[in-house]
C-alpha cells in the first residue's frame, strides 16, 4: 500500500504542469541528466515527509519504511520485467557490480568481456580479479568504431574461457545504446553471464530483463530515474542468485533476523540477501516518488520525448558545423547526444560549454565533447534557445 505522505501524480499532467514540478526551470535550462537529475517537487516533498517524521513525535515508522521499500522495489521490478524478489538495494552502481564480480566464483584462465569505452566502475571491479587469474577482454569501441560496440566485435572475443559480459545499457560519453536484446542472445548461445550497467538508460528508455536474457543489472537513482544519490538497485537472476557468494553479509542478510542470538547464517532466499544493513531510507522515500513519476509518464512516452529533443539538436547543431559524436541510427540513440566542433582543438569546444553556462545552460564535458542530455520536462524551445547559444558563440568565435 502507498503511504498516504507520497503524493499521487495527476493522469492528465501535461508538459507545462510537469515543468511546474521541476523548480529547476525557473533558473536555467538543465541538460545534465546523465550527471545528475533535479529534485522534483515529489521528491523533495517525500524527503520533507520523512525528515519532519523524524525530526518530530513519529520518529522512526518502521513498518512503514518496510512497506514503502517493497512499493519501491515492485514498481523497480515492473519497470524492468522481473519478479520484485529478485531485486535489491545498494549502495550505488558500483557496489553492485562489484558485488557481482567478486561473489562469482572464478577459476585461473576464466575471460571477462567489457569494452574500451565504459564508465570506469564497469571496468574496476573485473580488473580487481586479475590476481586470481582471471583476464579482460577489451572491445575496441573507443579506438576502432568511434565509440560504438557492434555485435561483430563482441562475437570476435568470445572464446571457451569466456565467462561474461558486461556493458552499459547506454555508454555514458556518446550515449551509444548498446543492443541489448542482440547481446543477450549472444549470452544466451555461449552460455555466458550477462551484466548490464543501466544507469544511462533506465527511466528514460525501457528495458526488458528477460526478452534481453540478462542475468545482472546495477543501477543508481540519481541520473535518469530522478532519485536522490546514495542508492542503487540490483536485479539478479534467479539462477544466478547462489551462485554469487557474498563478499559482505549483515544482520539483515539472514531470515529472522529479529532473532538476534540466533546466529544461523541462513540467508534470505531472494535479492533481499544483499540488503545487509539498515536502508538508506531518504534514498528509498525520494525513489518511490521519483520512480512513480516516471512511470506514470510512461518510460515510452518520455523515449519518444528525448529522442525528439535530441534529434533537434543533432539536426539545427550539426547546421551549424558542430559534428555530432553520438551514433544516429535511430536504434543507438538515447537521452544523450555529444558533440564537437570538427577538427578543432578541445579549446573551442571548452569554451562552447562555458559560454552555455554562462547563458545558464547547463551541460557536461566528457572526452572532449559536449554532453548534453535532456529528461521528460525538457522542451524544443529550450532546445532552440540551445541551439542560438551556440550560434551565437560561432558566429563571435570563429
Ligand atoms: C555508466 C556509468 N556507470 C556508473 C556510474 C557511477 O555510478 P555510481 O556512482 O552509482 O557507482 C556512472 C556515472 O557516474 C556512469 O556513467
Amino acid at each position: 500500500m502507498t503511504p498516504s505522505f507520497i503524493c499521487e501524480y495527476p493522469s492528465d499532467l501535461s508538459l507545462k504542469k510537469l515543468r511546474q514540478q521541476f523548480p529547476v526551470t525557473g533558473y536555467k535550462i538543465y541538460l545534465n541528466h546523465a550527471g545528475c537529475s533535479p529534485y522534483s517537487s515529489y521528491v523533495k516533498k517525500a524527503l520533507d515527509d520523512y525528515i519532519d517524521e523524524s525530526y518530530g513525535v513519529v520518529v522512526e515508522d518502521y513498518n512503514k519504511n518496510l512497506s514503502v521499500r517493497e512499493d519501491l522495489r515492485s514498481l523497480i521490478a515492473r519497470l524492468i520485467n522481473a519478479d520484485p524478489d529478485h531485486v535489491g538495494f545498494v549502495k550505488n552502481t558500483s557496489s553492485g557490480l562489484s558485488l557481482l564480480a567478486s561473489g562469482l566464483e572464478w577459476h585461473a584462465g576464466d575471460r571477462i568481456i567489457l569494452a574500451d569505452c565504459e564508465f570506469p566502475s564497469n571496468i574496476y571491479p573485473f580488473l580487481n580479479l586479475e590476481r586470481q587469474g582471471v583476464a579482460v577482454d577489451f572491445i575496441p569501441g573507443r579506438k576502432k568504431l568511434n565509440g560504438f560496440i557492434d555485435i561483430d566485435s563482441i562475437q570476435s572475443l568470445i572464446t571457451e574461457k569466456t565467462r561474461l559480459i558486461s556493458l552499459s545499457f547506454v555508454e555514458f560519453s556518446n550515449g551509444y545504446r548498446n543492443d541489448l536484446q542482440a547481446i543477450g542472445d549472444l549470452c544466451k548461445q555461449y552460455n555466458l553471464i550477462f551484466c548490464v550497467d543501466g544507469i544511462q538508460g533506465i527511466g528514460s528508455l525501457p528495458i526488458d530483463v528477460q526478452s534481453c536474457n540478462i542475468h545482472f543489472i546495477s543501477c543508481a537513482t540519481h541520473k535518469w530515474l530522478m532519485g536522490p544519490q546514495g542508492i542503487a538497485f540490483i536485479y539478479i537472476h534467479p539462477d544466478l542468485l547462489n551462485k554469487i557468494f557474498m563478499t559482505q553479509v549483515g544482520w539483515l542478510s539472514v531470515k529472522g533476523a529479529w532473532n538476534f542470538f540466533d546466529y544461523r547464517l541462513d540467508l534470505l532466499d531472494d535479492a533481499r540477501r544483499f540488503e545487509i544493513g539498515t536502508e538508506n531510507w531518504l534514498g528509498i522515500y525520494g525513489s518511490l516518488a521519483s520512480v512513480k513519476l516516471l512511470m506514470e509518464l510512461g518510460i515510452e512516452n518520455i523515449e519518444k520525448h528525448i529522442l525528439q529533443l535530441t534529434e533537434n539538436l543533432i539536426n539545427g547543431l550539426t547546421e551549424l558545423g558542430l559534428k555530432t559524436i553520438s551514433s544516429t541510427n535511430d536504434k543507438h540513440r538515447s537521452g544523450i547526444v555529444s558533440f564537437v566542433f570538427p577538427g578543432s582543438r578541445h579549446n573551442r569546444i571548452l569554451k562552447l560549454f562555458e559560454s552555455l553556462n554562462q547563458n545558464k545552460i547547463i551541460t557536461a564535458l566528457r572526452d572532449n565533447c559536449i554532453r548534453i542530455s535532456p529528461h521528460c520536462y525538457n522542451t524544443a524551445e529550450e532546445m532552440d534557445l540551445v541551439i542560438q547559444a551556440v550560434k551565437r558563440f560561432t558566429e563571435s568565435n570563429q
